[in-house]
């Protein structure tokens, strides 16, 4: 039997991808914490502002997160990136760009590729969620 696994983080469609390697039979349990990411989370999409999630390695960040987006909102309000170990402002362009659907070429010039980005970004309400965030740079963050 052969089973494709996956990315917990990004390949996020569903509830199953959530848990280490897409495990079948997985289920999410109510934690405390993630009680309490849903209930930050909301607040926080309520005012559309920023929050971050940090705790030691394997605390259940991502899962919370995005169990929580799940319930919280529809699958196209809410976009999942996650970059590679120490990106460039070039990397966030291009990643965006692709998480985002934008088809076609991207723009050449960093200024035109920005303003498209942020032309698509500001078409409608998203939530931008951006697992593995340690890795980028002040300037990426800007
Ligand atoms: N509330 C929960 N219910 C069920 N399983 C959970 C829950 N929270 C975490 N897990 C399990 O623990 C695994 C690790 O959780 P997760 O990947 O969310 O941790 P993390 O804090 O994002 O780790 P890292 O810092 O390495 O990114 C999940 O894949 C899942 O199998
Ligand atoms: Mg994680």
């Amino acid at each position: 039997m052969s089973q494709t696994l996956r990315k917990p983080g990004v390949d996020v469609d569903d509830a199953l991808a959530d848990h280490f390697l897409g495990l079948p039979g997985a289920h999410t349990v109510a934690t405390e914490a993630l009680l309490l990411t849903r209930d930050n989370l909301t607040d926080v999409i309520d005012a559309k502002a920023m929050m971050c999630v940090h705790g030691d390695a394997g605390l259940g960040k991502t899962l919370s997160v995005n169990a929580s987006l799940r319930e919280l909102l529809t699958p196209e309000m809410t976009c999942r990136v996650q970059f590679r170990a120490r990106p460039t402002p070039r990397d966030i362009r291009y990643t965006l760009f692709d998480a985002l659907a934008i088809g076609g070429t991207p723009p050449r010039k960093p200024i035109e590729f920005d303003l498209l980005l942020k032309d698509v970004l500001s078409e409608r309400f998203r939530v931008l969620m951006c697992d593995e965030a340690q890795w980028m740079s002040r300037e990426c963050f800007e």
